[in-house]
């Protein structure tokens, strides 16, 4: 399929709507011998995700002029590893979640055994997508591969879940906090903007430097709005248990701010993400623009 210019109105939904077909028919095409496994897998992955790193992945290509054709496979992957990502973070051994994406968790659906195996299948789906994909030159995909495996790893996602879970019912500083939500949810996100500006040597340092402090405070944002919405919403919205920070005694930017300074703080990311993207043309920032107001005003 092709893909429409980001100038073009629907250029988001038409994205998006492309990868979730692009996604489905990559997934599909990699069946193994376990229907159960392949199932489990499907179901982590496909209908229901935001898809808003996918979506991060393709707006950064675009700020460097990549278009969104050459990047597919690295949003794919990068979705893998998100959905793995939930998988694990819901199993009773971690936050005993029942609901995601507005369904049974995985391990509800499939048993513990089977979402376990889903999510490290995931995982190695992911590399295995960008070591294989033609997209790109050996270069670009080795950096691709090194920043997700980064950020992914005992240096990043996975060291801020262990934080996490080692913090239960534990007062933390603010400092502390904001370190825990940078690994655990904002490394995937500046994974997300890396994999997309790799995808040109040429970059300027400028450019660099500003999509690093975009996703840095984006990264950032994305979990404040999560510990936000965990109060504020309701499961039915949210498509995943509300109130479940409380209730598992989670340290979160509410539980230590309060909502209002928790709010404040989100606006102060936001503005700072916005004046990011002034590093880059204004003719390529528009995608990035647009996805600071989707996630730091997002509902679910
Ligand atoms: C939820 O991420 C988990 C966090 C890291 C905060 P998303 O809100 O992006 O989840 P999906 O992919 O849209 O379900
Ligand atoms: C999720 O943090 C971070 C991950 C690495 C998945 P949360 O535990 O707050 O995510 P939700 O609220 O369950 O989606
Ligand atoms: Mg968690
Ligand atoms: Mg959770
Ligand atoms: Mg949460």
């Amino acid at each position: 399929m092709s893909f429409p210019q980001p100038i073009e109105l629907n250029w988001f939904d038409e994205t998006r709507a492309g990868f979730e077909d692009i996604l489905c028919e990559k997934l599909k095409q990699r069946k193994g011998p376990s229907t159960v496994l392949n199932e489990a897998i499907e179901y982590a992955l496909l209908d229901g995700g935001k898809r808003l790193r996918a979506m991060l992945v393709f707006s950064a290509g675009h700020a460097v002029g990549t278009p969104v054709g050459e990047l597919s496979d690295a949003a794919c992957a990068i979705e893998a590893m998100h959905a793995y990502s939930l998988v694990h973070d819901d199993l009773p051994c971690m936050d005993n979640d029942v609901l995601r994406r507005g369904k049974p968790t995985c391990h509800v659906k499939f048993g513990e055994a089977f979402a376990l195996l889903a999510g490290d299948a995931l995982q190695t789906t992911a590399f295995q997508w960008l070591a294989e994909s033609g997209q790109g030159s050996v270069q670009v995909r080795m950096q691709q591969i090194a920043a997700l495996a980064g950020a992914s790893g005992v240096q990043g996602m996975a060291a801020g879940q262990a934080i996490d879970l080692a913090h239960v019912g534990k007062p933390m500083d603010l400092s502390a906090l904001e370190n825990m939500h940078a690994r655990k949810t904002g490394d995937l996100i500046k994974a997300s903007v890396r994999m997309g500006y790799v995808s040109n040597p040429d970059i300027l340092n400028v450019e660099k430097e500003g999509l690093e402090a975009y996703a840095h405070c984006l990264g950032l944002a994305y979990q404040v709005i999560d510990d936000i919405l965990d109060v504020e919403s309701t499961s039915e919205v949210l498509g995943k248990t509300s109130g479940k920070d409380a209730l598992n005694n989670k340290p979160t930017m509410v539980s230590l701010m309060g909502l209002g300074e928790a709010k404040a703080l989100l606006t102060r990311l936001r503005e700072q993400a916005l004046s990011a993207c002034d590093a880059i043309a204004p003719q390529r920032r528009a995608p990035l623009e647009s996805l600071v107001e989707l996630i730091t005003n997002r509902k679910s």
